[in-house]
């Protein structure tokens, strides 16, 4: 039975394949569009889908749209007759694309699947998208569930239980009061772009004080010891215009917005630090509440908000479950895996068996290109490559590149799902090297200075570095732990004489043996590897571990700042040759920068220009 999945038209686009229960294939638009967070009909993500499987449209038994567009429009409607006449701008200006494309979503699917599919069509509510896509993939028979989101419907967070292969969603939080949108609002009014910039938001917040959070806690919001909270809507603006907060917030806080781009102060930093504290405060209360309510030890999550690693980091710290699964792709494009799961399990009944494991498969979901076609490719444009025949002797390679400091592209097997790239499309570096940070942050990736970087590490030495236990994992680079006391260094210690460094400029300070993925509390996001979902990161990992005992490596996403992660071998190339990157792998294909020829790298600005700044 095939059943296909679809979430479009807010952002993050995606579609998912099931057959027989069983995810095959899935993977957001912007890799195939290369537009991020692109929201437009997932045409070339379901072609993808569909050919991972060799299956037609007319193939299809069912295809699960992630929420139900009148609902939707229905919330649009009362929000500006209940803001009038202030929101008329707005209305006015949305209004012809949902007449035109978003209430006819099943015309808009029909079309995209080239009128091939004649069965029905089902919509599902936003928030049981997500919560199928937190519980169903998850190794739990039974679990507490918890979406934190911005908004679907009405709904911006709920609380359910999931059993065997039913869920039930027993409390929500409804529109205008939601969590996302609270922290989007924070993302705004420090200068970054919304539903792009809360990772840097998150990235800043250990750099200030959360000298306001109980102003956002008492202020902006009245909340409750269950975690519900009804926000004070006279501080923002996002139910009637296009900004998301009002001039009472500038008064608030000291001044308006920073202005996208403008140097960040201490102003912006210690409201990230404030609106994170309120978060994981907001978070932990919820928790708290879906523990009480369902009786569970085990929780799962999505929703945007469940990416934020920090607060996940604190909830499995201080929070009252045993074990936390997190949907890898949290946000919207996670909708569609949970709609087609939903079909499965709860409308079609058939049953769910755990064995212990999840059924995310790595959440290595997406495309993978043959060695011939990478073959065909590079010898297309005259590049130049070393092929290795065993994978073993690459990645002793590959290791020892890394570990002299070369920065490497690595392209191999099947495209990541979700926000994260987990190996397959990453950019590795050495963690031991103090300058590492700098490198790629302004080097590789051209963002700002101030972003941390991750570890990627063996799961069998993670509780060596970090504060975890042994054998705890976070395969999905969903959670964030400390590094061990016995590793830190105090800057102020160190730090000779010389002006004392303060704001972003800290972020050269070495603060443990690992400098580059640590961050200014000590803090760092962890991707655990194991053999089983990663045998390939695995054996470079260990590689890179015989060579020089560490078993960690810097982990980031293969793109530049404002691009999707690279899909193709030629996403890989034209990235590769875009930045300052040293060495390339494409599957066992390896190129050095230096090697190339010129006219490859020639239209490096050209490729940058391509990517509007997020
Ligand atoms: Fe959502």
């Amino acid at each position: 039975m095939n059943i296909l999945g679809v979430s479009a038209f807010y952002h993050d686009s995606a579609a998912c394949l099931l057959i027989d229960g069983e995810i095959v294939a899935a993977a957001e638009e912007e890799r195939f569009t290369r537009k991020k967070h692109d929201s437009g009909f997932p045409r070339s993500a379901i072609r993808y889908c569909l050919s991972q499987a060799n299956v037609r449209a007319e193939d299809l038994d069912l295809v699960v749209f992630y929420d139900k567009p009148l609902l939707k429009f229905e919330r649009l409607v009362e929000t500006y007759l209940a803001s009038w006449p202030r929101g008329f701008r707005m209305f006015a200006t949305g209004v012809p694309v949902w007449l035109r494309q978003k209430l006819h979503i099943a015309r808009e699917l029909d079309q995209g699947l080239d009128r091939a599919y004649r069965k029905r069509f089902v919509f599902l509510e936003h928030h049981e998208s997500h919560a199928a896509s937190a519980f169903f993939p998850s190794p739990f028979e039974e679990a507490a569930i918890l979406t934190l989101d911005g908004v679907g419907e009405w709904a911006t967070s709920s609380i359910g239980v999931g059993s065997r292969n039913q869920i039930k969603l027993l409390r929500e939080l409804r529109f205008p009061h939601s969590l996302g949108l609270l922290y989007s609002a924070f993302t705004y009014f420090t200068g970054f772009k919304v539903n792009s910039g809360e990772y840097k938001l998150m990235g800043l917040a250990p750099y200030g004080e959360p000298i306001y959070a109980d102003t956002i806690l008492t202020k902006l919001m009245d909340l409750k010891q269950d975690g519900s909270f009804r926000l004070n809507m006279e501080y923002f603006a996002y139910c009637y215009r296009d900004v998301m907060t009002t001039r009472k917030m500038d008064a608030l806080f000291g001044g308006p917005p920073r202005r996208p781009e403008a140097p960040i102060t201490t102003r912006e930093m210690d409201l990230a630090a404030s609106i994170q504290s309120a978060t994981e405060e907001i978070v932990l209360r919820l928790a708290r509440h879906a523990q009480e309510l369902t009786g569970q030890r085990r929780l799962t999550m999505a929703g945007g908000v469940a990416l934020n690693c920090v607060a996940n980091g604190r909830l499995r710290r201080e929070g009252p479950f045993d074990e936390i699964w997190i949907q890898p792709a949290a946000g919207d494009a996670g909708g569609a895996l949970g709609a087609a799961m939903f079909a499965w399990h709860q409308l079609l009944e058939k049953p769910r068996t755990c064995d212990g494991r999840d059924k995310q498969k790595g959440s290595l979901l997406g495309p993978e290109y043959s060695a011939e076609q990478v073959k065909q490719y590079l010898d297309s444009i005259g590049a130049v490559y070393e092929y290795y025949a065993d994978e073993t002797a690459l990645a002793e390679r590959i290791a020892a590149l890394i570990a002299s400091e070369n920065v490497v592209g690595h392209c191999a097997g099947r495209m990541e799902f979700g926000p994260r790239a987990l190996g397959c499309r990453s950019i590795l570096g050495d963690p031991r090297s103090a300058k590492m940070q700098s490198v790629m942050n302004l080097k590789i990736k051209f963002r700002e200075s101030f972003r941390p970087f991750a570890p990627a590490v063996l799961r069998e030495r993670a509780h060596e570095l970090f504060e975890m236990e042994p054998g705890q994992e976070s395969p999905y680079m969903l959670l964030v732990a400390g590094i061990r006391k016995e590793l830190r260094i105090d800057p102020a210690h160190e730090a000779g004489p010389g002006p004392r460094l303060s704001g972003v400029a800290r972020v050269t300070q070495v603060r443990s043996t690992l400098p580059a993925i640590t961050h200014l509390d000590y803090s760092a996001r962890v991707q655990t590897v194991d053999e089983e979902r990663y045998p390939r990161f695995h054996k470079i990992l260990k590689a890179f571990e015989r060579r020089t005992g560490c078993p960690a490596v810097i982990n980031t996403s293969f793109n530049v700042r404002g691009e999707p992660i690279v899909n193709t071998p030629e996403d890989s190339y034209r990235c590769f040759m875009g930045t300052k990157m040293d060495a390339l792998v494409i599957e066992n294909f390896l190129l050095f920068h230096a090697q190339q020829p010129d006219r490859a790298g020639a239209d490096r600005d050209g490729y940058l220009a391509r990517f509007a700044l997020d």
